[in-house]
């Protein structure tokens, strides 16, 4: 079986194909295209970041991965199999803090999924254990979500994903709500847990500082119906307050592919 437990993204096998992807939605009275043609592969170990603006498709993408909806056009394969359903193998983290189950603690919110999927109790509660000691909240195993903050619930959502040990973790603007401060330290909390423990992730945003902060590489989606217009590496590029001028940089040129006439008429 594949392991996602794996920091490499040199090459090799992709994980993940998302070949010429149309994503379309059908109301009553029209049919919306959410995305159009959509081409990029996932590497084992690899911190993708979906970048583009409000309405572009990255929400859309992130539910035809996870299987809640189907292409009408194109393919996504995972280890090369179409997905056609949700799976464990892939978990999702969602945007709001109130995913979680209130009449449960931090341990059973933890464990539920697991045993629902079939995994013993003793492991369940092994593994919790574990991925709540990494995301930091050992302290709070026996509370409820209610005592907590946000980050901290948010905490307990990505550790339950984590728990499933999903091949690929997706994160739909994961720390959007939350504050600056708050936010930063969520940003590299992620990073140093991924260098920690490793696996695949997918992360949706649209702040060009989170992208390049999270990711290892970036796609930019242009505006409605989202279609890529670029993939920029970003790995080792250090944070916003390192020396490196090479995040500026890459932070500038993201924002010219998105915002092209704002340097047109400066
Ligand atoms: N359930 C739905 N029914 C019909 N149209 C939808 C539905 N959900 C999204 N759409 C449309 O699909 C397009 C893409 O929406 P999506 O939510 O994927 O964008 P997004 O890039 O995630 O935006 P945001 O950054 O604001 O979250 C939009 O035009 C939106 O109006
Ligand atoms: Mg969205």
């Amino acid at each position: 079986m594949l392991q996602p437990n794996v920091n490499d993204s040199s090459g090799g096998e992709a994980l993940l194909q998302v070949n010429g992807v149309t994503l379309q939605y059908r109301t009553p009275e029209r049919r919306v295209t959410a995305t159009y043609r959509v081409d990029f592969d996932i590497h084992p170990g690899e911190r993708l970041v979906l970048l583009g603006p409000s309405g572009c498709g990255k929400s859309t993408l992130l539910k035809a991965i996870a299987g809640f909806i189907r292409p009408v056009e194109g393919s996504i394969r995972l280890s090369g199999a179409p997905i056609t359903r949700p799976g464990p193998d892939r978990m999702m983290v969602f945007q709001e803090f109130d995913q979680l189950l209130p009449w449960k603690t931090v341990r059973h919110n933890v464990t539920y999924p697991m045993r629902c999927n079939g995994v013993s109790a003793e492991e369940a509660n092994r593994r919790a254990e574990q991925v709540i000691e990494s995301v930091n909240l050992s302290g709070f195993i026996d509370s409820y979500p209610h005592t907590l903050s946000g980050g901290m619930k948010q905490r307990v959502a990505i550790a339950r994903a984590m728990a499933m040990r999903p091949y690929i973790l997706l994160m739909d603007e994961p720390f959007a709500a939350l504050d600056a401060l708050t936010r930063r330290k969520m940003q590299e909390e992620l990073v140093a847990l991924w260098e920690a423990v490793g696996f695949t992730l997918i992360f949706v945003t649209h702040s060009i500082e989170e992208a390049v902060l999270v990711g290892s590489r970036v796609v930019v989606l242009s505006p409605h119906p989202g279609q890529v217009c670029a993939e920029i590496n970003v790995d080792h590029l250090g944070g916003p307050n390192s020396s490196g001028e090479d995040f500026q940089a890459a932070c500038r040129r993201i924002h010219d592919l998105l915002f092209p006439s704002a340097g047109e008429a400066q």
